[in-house]
């Protein structure tokens, strides 16, 4: 197994924007070799003297444990920081946390519902750091998890035309997702969302600065020019009213018929609350629980690139 070297800025993975394409590509030829690790004997010794440190300051289930179990196969120990029960609750602060979790491990991944914290808890860190989900911001390691995911079913990362709902607004899987899919060549983004759920501003900055095309749809239809649905649930925690989110929860939903005759994958990082009707789960189109494995290969690629010596 080739471990190319990383070529992450300061070994810290905070945005999208750490990444560029070629990094892309490697990252999945690795995803793929692990892949092949877990279906053929399980685990792979590649980080067996190494702590992975994890600090989990909101709610999570496929994060945690795909890490988990990542370092777990690839025969690294792992820490856990995570619920109300830290020294945070006595006032210390993330950075004063992160720098001595770090201190204690070989590298940090952190979630916490704070992006400018988080930033600055990557700075305090003593050694590598994952940014595993920073509040309504960014989610790097879905966004790998998604190209890879799109990558072994279609082939490529560039000429696609992506459908994406419904919280454009405060989905961070989205964010990532649609920042990294523009630094590739001819993708465009359709856009479905209520108008309180718009795209924000900067990220269709991004969009336009890459040179690539956006439009923002309130009506849910997937034509067969698209590629790709890709849908998470409505951030329910982020919205200042829950008036508004009773009011928009039911607007939108993938049922079977919309994909009846349609080639396009549908992808979800999960959990699946409203958006997505559960009898699409066996129709071949629906790409969403392999999704949720494809983490574990996708992050063990990534700590090896990370720290393998
Ligand atoms: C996502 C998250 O935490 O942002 N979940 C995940 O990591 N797979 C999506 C979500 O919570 O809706």
């Amino acid at each position: 197994m080739q471990i190319p070297s990383t070529k992450l800025k300061n070994g810290t993975l905070l945005s999208v924007d750490d990444l560029d394409n070629e990094l892309v590509f490697a990252l999945i030829k690795l995803s793929q070799e692990m892949k092949e690790v877990i279906t053929q004997k399980g685990r792979i010794s590649l980080l067996k003297n190494k702590v992975v440190s994890l600090v989990f300051l909101e709610p999570s289930s496929r994060t945690i444990l795909s890490f988990q179990t990542a370092a777990a196969r690839l025969g690294a120990a792992h820490i856990l920081l995570s619920g109300q029960n830290t020294s945070m609750n006595k006032g210390e602060s993330i950075t004063d946390a992160v720098n001595v979790v770090g201190g204690y491990g070989d590298i940090v991944v952190m979630r916490h519902e704070d992006p400018e914290l988080a930033k600055a808890a990557s700075s305090a860190c003593p050694v590598p750091y994952i940014n595993a989900g920073d509040g309504g911001n960014e989610h790097p390691t879905q966004a790998l998890i998604d190209v890879f995911t799109i990558y072994e079913n279609l082939g490529r990362l560039s000429n696609l035309n992506l459908l994406v709902g419904f919280d454009a607004l405060q989905s961070r899987s989205i964010h990532s997702l649609v920042m990294l899919l523009s630094k590739f060549d001819g993708n465009t983004f359709t856009f479905v969302t209520p108008e309180e759920l718009a795209p924000p501003k900067y990220l269709l900055e991004i969009i336009k600065d890459a040179g690539k095309k956006f439009s923002i749809e309130s009506n849910l239809e997937i034509n067969k020019k698209i590629d790709v649905v890709y849908v998470n649930r409505l951030q329910e925690e982020r919205f200042a009213s829950n008036e508004l989110f009773e009011e928009l929860r039911y607007k939108y939903r993938i049922t079977p018929a919309m994909l009846s005759d349609k080639k396009c994958i549908v992808m979800d990082p999960l959990p699946r609350v409203d958006e997505v009707s559960p009898e699409c789960d066996f129709l071949p189109q629906s790409k969403y629980f392999e999704q949720a494995r494809n983490g574990v290969p996708v992050r063990m690629a990534l700590l090896t690139m990370m720290l393998a010596e």
